[in-house]
């Protein structure tokens, strides 16, 4: 009785299959990343997204030309304002990125993006993919870092979470088989598992980081993250001078809690929904969403951004101008670090420790607190300082 709907379900099925090996293909494709000492010039594209999404990555953009002043006045960094990403043109248009907005984008080598309203099931808006989750996918940003770092606590976790694959691969292509059947597709790959892990282990040895904690469900979701598992321990024997740990997602997520335990982790590999949901979780001992930045990077492009939505009930209540913009400015720091302008970098999360720290700005999300914009001044005149201080 079943028959037609199975044999429907089957032909989705199988396109999803085709288009998932030629991604793996064309994985294989691109070896060596870019080399941004080798540009004449870097473009980067600002991408204010929507909610306080402008508010926050512009006051981001304002402090990097600030930075940047020098080599922005000589030609060898190239700002770009793109427009677009909003929800009411991606609704308008279909599209979780706008073809033209699309175009713009890949026209850039990084790119600082606020966040941007992602459709939900129920919530009236059409079934548009997250404009995050497309464009990671569009630009093959296969690892998102997120870094979480309490100092004072020993804290100093860095997340390489895998950013194409898993549950997000093709999260918005699962099949509703009958009425009351509904699959969702998890997808690993050896291409994709390897070059996260590849990053990780690398990231670890370059940084003096001296463990590597592999987290995955291997005991129940036995065949991706099975795979997920096996092919990080094959790299893992790569390097014999980092000490390898495993940990299944539930027990990893608790043991962050655990005051002894927490510290002895350092680098974190992870599937894609687990690195979405325990990043949030990290951040929020670091003091919040709103404090966490992070870095999508791939081989050619890589894209900056903060860990939180556009909070669209800040501009619904007149209070956008008062959004924190420290994700967005911990994201333009490792947007810095990563095009190689690392003194620029340090002395941005320098500022930032310095400013954030400061009871007289606090920012609060509203009238009572400090605005981004003289949050964005404060960190602006913190950085001359620092720049003083350094030269003396
Ligand atoms: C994130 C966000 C996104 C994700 C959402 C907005 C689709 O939560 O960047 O962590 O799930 O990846
Ligand atoms: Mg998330």
């Amino acid at each position: 009785m079943y028959e037609e709907k199975i044999s429907v379900a089957l032909k989705a099925y199988e396109k999803l299959l085709r288009e998932q090996l030629e991604r793996n293909e064309i994985i294989k494709e691109t070896k060596d990343f870019i080399d941004y000492k080798s540009l004449d010039k870097i473009i980067i594209g600002v991408c204010g997204g929507d909610g306080i999404g402008p508010v926050i990555t512009n006051e981001a953009a304002r402090v990097l030309e600030f930075l940047l002043k020098n080599d922005v006045d000589s030609g060898k960094i190239e700002f770009r304002t793109i427009e677009g990403l909003t929800i009411e043109n991606r609704i308008a248009k279909m599209q979780p990125i706008p073809d033209d907005v699309m175009d713009e984008l890949k026209k850039c080598h990084v790119i600082l993006k606020g966040p941007t309203t992602t459709p939900q099931a129920g919530d009236g808006l059409p079934n548009i993919e997250s404009a995050n989750v497309a464009m990671r996918k569009a630009l093959d940003l296969f690892a998102n870092l997120r870094p979480v770092r309490i100092p004072e606590e020993g804290i100093d976790w860095t997340f390489f979470r895998e950013n194409t694959e898993g549950a997000y691969a093709v999260g918005s292509k699962g099949i509703n088989v009958t009425d009351d059947l509904a699959v969702d597709f998890v997808v690993t790959t050896t291409e994709g598992t390897e070059r996260i892990a590849k990053l990780a282990y690398n990231y670890a040895r370059n940084n003096k980081k001296e463990r590597v904690s592999i987290i995955q469900k291997a005991n129940v979701i036995k065949t991706t993250d099975g795979k997920f598992l096996n092919i990080c321990r094959e790299v893992s024997k790569d390097f014999p001078d980092i000490i390898t740990d495993e940990w299944y997602i539930d027990i990893c997520t608790a043991k962050l809690i655990d005051q002894k335990r927490r510290k002895d982790f350092k680098v974190f590999i992870l599937p894609n929904l687990y690195g979405d949901i325990i990043t949030d979780e990290a951040a929020e001992f670091q003091g919040g969403v709103g404090t966490a930045g992070s870095a999508n990077i791939g081989k050619r492009y890589a894209m900056f951004e903060a860990i939180h939505g556009s909070a669209p009930r800040m501009v619904n209540e007149g209070r956008a101008q008062y959004a924190d913009p420290c994700s967005m400015l911990r994201a333009a720091a490792m947007l810095l670090s990563h095009i190689g302008y690392i003194n620029e970098s340090c002395k941005l999360d320098k500022a930032l420790d310095i400013c954030m720290a400061d009871p007289k700005m606090k920012i609060t999300g509203r009238a009572d607190g400090c605005s981004c914009r003289e949050f964005g001044d404060y960190i602006m005149s913190t950085l001359v300082e620092l720049t003083k201080s350094c030269k003396d």
